[in-house]
């Protein structure tokens, strides 16, 4: 299952529905929703009342990135907001066990994360737990950064693992996104491509979403 998940981060928020609608049109029906709070990055975006707000209005999977200190605080709102992916950062917290159980158990999709620097070793103690595996290809905090081309050998390494020992997860890819680096993401096992400048920023949206679309298959 190869997924092209649009970040409305890079859309204007003056038209957010109008915005998720045009880019439905070109077939979404995941939508990448970065929070972040101010203290794990230095920004702010999104919290659940938009969440809660866009859930009426989109059949999209709701991908919540979870950008935060102390997640555990704010699953539960995400999780009454109605999101359908829920991720949180390795480096937020001391164990995420309890978190990824706390998701699990409300039916809904638990990922995990790391940023660059982190080694994609550390993950392993979850692996055969986590729904979804999201790889930080730039540092966290703003859309349009360049790729770290880095960031595909732990893709890689995750896909050998889900290989070999029959885990489930899939595998995400987030930061610097376009059709050149989604096509080199997706030799390296990347399953879901979320793009937040390269398809918001575009002249032709349409057509670098399709763009986007044929990197993937
Ligand atoms: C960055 C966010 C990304 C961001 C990606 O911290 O997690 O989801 O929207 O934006 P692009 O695709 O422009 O790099
Ligand atoms: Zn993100």
């Amino acid at each position: 299952m190869m997924k092209l998940a649009p970040s409305i981060l890079s859309a204007d928020f003056s038209k957010l529905l109008a915005e998720i609608q045009e880019i439905e049109s070109y077939g979404a029906n995941w939508l990448h929703v970065d929070v972040m709070d101010g203290h794990f990055v230095p920004n702010m975006t999104i919290g659940p009342v938009v969440v809660e707000s866009l859930r009426p209005k989109t059949r999209s999977t709701l991908d919540c990135h979870l950008m935060v200190n102390e997640p555990g605080k704010m699953i539960p709102w995400f999780i009454r907001a109605g999101a359908d992916v829920i991720t949180i950062h390795l480096e937020s917290v001391s164990d995420p066990l309890p978190l990824i159980e706390m998701i699990q158990k409300s039916g809904k999709k638990a990922g995990l994360s790391i940023k660059p620097k982190t080694p994609v070793d550390s993950l392993i103690p979850y692996l055969s737990k986590i729904d979804l595996v999201l790889i930080m290809s730039v540092e966290p905090g703003f859309g349009g950064q360049g790729f770290m081309a880095d960031s595909l050998n732990k893709t890689k390494w995750l896909a050998a693992e889900k290989k070999k020992n029959g885990y489930s997860y899939l595998i995400e890819i987030d930061g610097g996104i376009n059709a050149t680096t989604a096509m080199a993401a997706r030799a390296a096992g990347v399953e879901v491509f979320v793009a937040g400048s390269a398809i918001f920023g575009a002249k032709d949206r349409s057509k670098a979403y399709q763009e986007l679309e044929a990197a993937i298959r």
